[in-house]
């Protein structure tokens, strides 16, 4: 089962990108699969619609490269209470059926006590065209330098949130399981309903 990790921070270095290696070397030692990772703050994307004659790449081989991909998770960063603009920009350049009829889950980062409010921000707007599929399980990483970092868990919260991770990576791939077949049946008609109501 192949997963993509979006590291949603245009920050290089970033706590989101800690975290994102931490859920991608995670997913491996439980599915037997490396994902895909994608760090925003080491790969520079195209504003969508950008001008006529930029460069196709990165984002050609990034949108084939999820294109395969069964599952996703979605690591954002709170800034200013929101999601980063990068994120945003992800999103709107996933219009060729890339996320469709996947299941997704959410990670959330803060440095302090926040990180919900991207998370309930995604769930509510970047689905409707995208047709990503957000399962009910999140996790929300705060106080975010203590958490996830190599080697062994700081403390019991580190070593709580560590477990609860990998719960949530379990669910989904059983929902990555499951959504296959959805997407096998052929009912989604992409060409007749391009965008989502
Ligand atoms: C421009 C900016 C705005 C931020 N706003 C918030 C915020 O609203 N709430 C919060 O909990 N943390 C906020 N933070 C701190 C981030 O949560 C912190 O940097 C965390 O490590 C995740 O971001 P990073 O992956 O870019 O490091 C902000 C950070 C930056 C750079």
């Amino acid at each position: 089962m192949k997963a993509a990790v979006i590291a949603g921070s245009p920050r290089a270095g970033s706590e989101t990108a800690k975290v994102a290696r931490h859920v991608a070397a995670r997913w491996a030692a439980l599915t037997g699969q490396a994902p895909f990772l994608l760090d925003l703050g080491r790969t520079a994307l195209p504003p969508w619609r950008a001008p006529a004659g930029a460069p196709e790449e990165p984002w050609k081989s990034i949108s084939a490269t999820l294109h395969g991909a069964d599952a996703l998770v979605i690591v954002a960063p709170e800034w200013g209470g929101m999601a980063p603009g990068v994120l945003k920009n992800f999103f709107l350049l996933c219009e060729r059926g890339e996320l469709a009829h996947k299941p997704a889950c959410l990670v959330g980062v803060s440095a302090s006590a926040g990180g919900a409010y991207p998370l309930a921000e995604l769930r509510m707007s970047s689905y409707k065209n995208t047709r990503i599929c957000y399962i009910p399980e999140q996790i929300i990483v705060r106080n975010a330098r203590r958490m996830l970092g190599a080697g062994r868990p700081l403390s019991g919260k580190d070593e709580a949130l560590r477990a609860r991770l990998d719960y949530a990576l379990e669910i989904l791939h059983a929902y990555a399981s499951a959504l296959r077949d959805v997407r096998a049946s052929g009912r989604a008609d992409p060409a007749r309903y391009p965008y989502g109501m």
